[in-house]
């Protein structure tokens, strides 16, 4: 079927899907025992084993449209281990190691650095606290790298120096989108869809003159974690609890993929917290 530009809002994905490589982090020993953003309450039950199944069936999705994932092995004592996306940014075979801003995650920053670097690629030490892919975020050429709650302004200009490409600070205004992966969505090269209240009014007019094209999220959406989806460029895995969301892209020529991670969703995660892209050095670019 070919994609009628009028009916698919007047654009259409920019390319194929992008075979990627990503990593993720069994939620063996996942719970809920401390509160570091508003979506965990560590008196609420939690099902482990609902939250695995959950988890296996992300991972199988990302199978199924032929992506590869690698796994590190979840260490007890660290239930947000599962949130491999904080694990680091990866870029250019290159990878910007973390510093938790909380201590009850400080000791995943060692264990994702070192994973990375026994598969090869160049590890740098972080300076500031950043919490990688889950504010950092690479789309075309640039890097859009959120603040406000966890990762720090200092952590910007260092992200620059270590990737040499250019990064666009965005400010973070809304405790519940306390990651910029839980208020923005990358979509391919070109396209974002994002949440406009969970950016300052600076922000928000940046956004607008980046992505001119963007897919704007409603807060029932957002409410659910819809934007921490998972793009390859034309497949979107998201929370299938997103269905505003999910018929708007798929409006826009992508295909949507819905995913239950609802346990997850009680320590704030969805899909793309728990999968770090890993990017290898690329010829061109
Ligand atoms: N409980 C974790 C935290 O607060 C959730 C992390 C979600 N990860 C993400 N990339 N948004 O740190």
């Amino acid at each position: 079927m070919t994609l009628d530009a009028t009916a698919t809002g007047g654009r259409t994905p920019a390319g194929p899907a992008q075979t990627r490589r990503y990593l993720m982090c069994r939620p063996t020993y996942f719970t809920v025992e401390y509160a570091i953003n508003p979506w965990m309450d560590p008196t609420a039950p939690i099902d482990t084993t609902l939250a695995v199944r959950q988890w296996e069936a992300l991972r199988q999705t990302y199978l199924d449209l032929g992506h590869s994932v690698d796994e590190i092995e979840p260490l007890p004592g660290l239930p947000d281990m599962v949130f491999a996306a904080n694990g680091a940014t990866v870029l250019d075979g290159r990878a910007l190691a973390v510093q938790f801003r909380d201590p009850e995650r400080a000791d995943e920053a060692p264990a994702y650095a070192g994973w990375l670097d026994r598969a090869g690629f160049e590890v740098h030490e972080a300076k500031h606290v950043n919490e990688g892919e889950g504010d950092i975020l690479s789309v075309g050429g640039l890097l859009l790298a959120g603040t406000g709650f966890r990762t720090s302004h200092a952590a910007h200009a260092h992200l620059q120096e270590v990737f040499g490409r250019p990064v666009i600070t965005l400010q973070l205004v809304d405790p519940r989108f306390y990651h910029l992966d839980t208020a923005l969505c990358v979509l391919d090269d070109e396209t974002v869809a994002y949440l406009p209240e969970a950016f300052s009014p600076g922000s928000r007019a940046v956004l607008r003159r980046l992505f001119p094209d963007a897919v704007l999220a409603g807060m029932a959406d957002a409410e659910v974690l819809g934007l921490n989806a998972v793009s390859d460029g034309r497949h979107v895995v998201l929370p299938a609890q997103a269905t505003g969301l999910s018929a708007a892209l798929r409006e826009r020529g992508y295909d949507t993929i819905g995913v239950d991670l609802s346990e997850l969703r009680k320590a704030g995660g969805g899909p793309k917290c728990c999968t770090l892209v890993l990017r290898e050095r690329e010829a061109t670019k």
